[in-house]
């Protein structure tokens, strides 16, 4: 089901060092800062030949990395991405084999919301897959 590997996210305490540290000291290629408040994260994305880095800043109140940085100080992969064709298709399989899809309420199952890329995303939850947080992102 699930196809390329589109990024993997480090959650990152300051998006100003972390892009020195992947621009200046890795020299790698960094998109410019963008922020996302749906998601409540300020993203860039560290453009590699084969995938790409997600370095994650949080936005806002109630931002998801909020917390994970308070248990990470220094930062730490968050979660990885990979694509799918199809995003419901992907959702309802997972659903029926078990699997919790972030988001779901009033017994409905999640909607996909719209990510960095203009993508429709889900986050699956990481008990269910090995202890890793997993987003999935259509990319037709
Ligand atoms: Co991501």
């Amino acid at each position: 089901m699930i196809g390329r590997l589109n990024h993997v996210a480090i959650a990152v305490p300051s998006l100003k060092a972390g892009i020195a540290t992947y621009a200046n000291v890795l020299g790698a290629k960094v998109t410019k800062p963008q922020k996302l408040p749906e998601h409540g994260v300020t993203v860039v994305f560290v453009e590699l030949p084969n995938t790409k880095i997600e370095l994650l800043e949080a936005l806002g109140e109630g931002s998801p990395i909020t917390a994970f940085i308070e248990r990470n100080p220094a930062g730490g992969i968050h979660h990885i991405c990979y694509e799918v064709p199809d995003i419901i298709v992907a959702r309802d399989k997972l659903i029926a084999d078990g699997a919790r899809v972030l988001g779901a309420k009033d017994g409905q199952p999640a909607e996909p919301k719209i990510g960095a890329h203009g993508n429709p995303v889900l986050f699956l939850h990481p008990k269910d897959f090995c202890g890793t947080l997993v987003e999935l992102e259509e990319v037709k």
